[in-house]
């Protein structure tokens, strides 16, 4: 059993380029909303450009975007809500979800990295990021779950499991689990910072988890609390065997960035979210201050220390060529 596994950031090209490659294009990751069907291609309300996508059409929004050079990607599975409910049963055997990554990794292989993120929120009736009991959010019991969602998600081949539920303790479940299973190549994301943040909106609406009651303060940070809870949860998440932190959302939480990224020796990511792409995305109807703001924004990630950019906006960027 090893707790951390210093190779697996360097298992593959794809994998090298993302994290050590020093252009601002070769650190994006586009994130794609998964639904189960076909011929499914909706566009989401308040997110312009970003689609709900059944698997066959994904394949072909990638097949574009890799032409392109974006060689990385963060799936989340939507949940239909006829199929929620309160153990989030139906997260790990998501099979739209599995399939997506089966077929991606059978297209592309080594060459794309691909990414899930790991939580309940999306397959839970109540919305929550965890198991709820007496109207509290459970810690222990919700690992549980999280590990079976990640080890399906490993299975079925993707380069990292992103735990997005900040519940503690989940990095070292999942990564004895994959040890247990051998699965010695899967790496762990994990959104060690993630802030209880208002710019998550039209996420939820996409995803469909909106939690129905409270809300999310009990297990996401304060938004108050500065860079020493920061460093610890990092810290704590490095010496659980996470391969990656991420520090979430990216704009109003630059200092934290900078501070984790000096702080931390894993590679950092930051994630731009669905609220700060809507409002940059409404900001202005004119392309070229659109263009100019996009850049302005991501180099600003890359300046505070980010490794990588999880960004909505990184498709656009990649397919009109602004950085070239
Ligand atoms: C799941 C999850 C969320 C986001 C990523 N993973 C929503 C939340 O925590 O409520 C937000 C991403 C975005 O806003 O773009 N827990």
């Amino acid at each position: 059993m090893m707790n951390v596994r210093p190779r697996i950031n360097r298992w593959t090209k794809s994998r090298r380029d993302l994290i050590f490659g020093n252009s601002l294009l070769s650190s994006l990751v586009q994130p794609h909303f998964v639904v189960d069907g076909e011929g499914i291609d909706d566009p989401i309300q308040g997110m312009p450009g970003i689609h709900h996508q059944s698997v066959d059409m994904l394949l072909k929004t990638v097949e574009q975007d890799f032409s392109c050079g974006l060689t990385a990607v963060m799936l989340f599975g939507v949940v239909a809500s006829h199929h929620k409910d309160p153990k989030a049963s139906h997260a790990h055997h998501a099979s739209h979800l599995l399939r997506a990554v089966a077929e991606l990794k059978a297209k592309y292989g080594d060459d794309l990295v691909v990414m899930t993120d790991v939580c309940l929120c999306t397959a839970t009736s109540h919305g929550h990021c965890g198991l709820v009991d007496n109207g509290e959010i459970v810690n222990d019991a919700s690992v549980e779950i999280l590990v079976n969602i990640a080890l399906s998600h490993a299975e079925a081949g993707v380069d990292y499991v992103c735990a997005s539920d900040m519940m503690d303790g989940r990095v070292t479940a999942i990564r004895k689990s994959l040890e247990k299973a051998e699965l010695t190549s899967t790496g762990i994301l994990s959104y060690s910072i993630k802030y209880e943040s208002s710019f998550y909106g039209p996420f939820r609406l996409a995803a469909n988890s909106t939690p129905e009651f409270g809300d999310r303060a009990t297990h996401q940070m304060d938004i108050r609390s500065g860079y020493k809870e920061a460093i610890l949860e990092a810290k704590l998440d490095e010496s659980e065997g996470a391969d990656i932190i991420m520090v979430k959302p990216g704009l109003p939480y630059l200092d934290v960035l900078r501070k984790v990224s000096e702080n931390v020796s894993r590679p950092v990511a930051v994630y731009n979210v669905s609220g700060e792409y809507a409002m940059l995305m409404n900001a202005t109807e004119d392309e070229l201050s659109r263009q100019r703001m996009i850049i302005e924004v991501l180099t600003s990630f890359k300046r505070a220390g980010a490794d990588i950019v999880v960004s909505y906006h990184a498709r656009e960027v990649a397919r009109k060529c602004w950085l070239k």
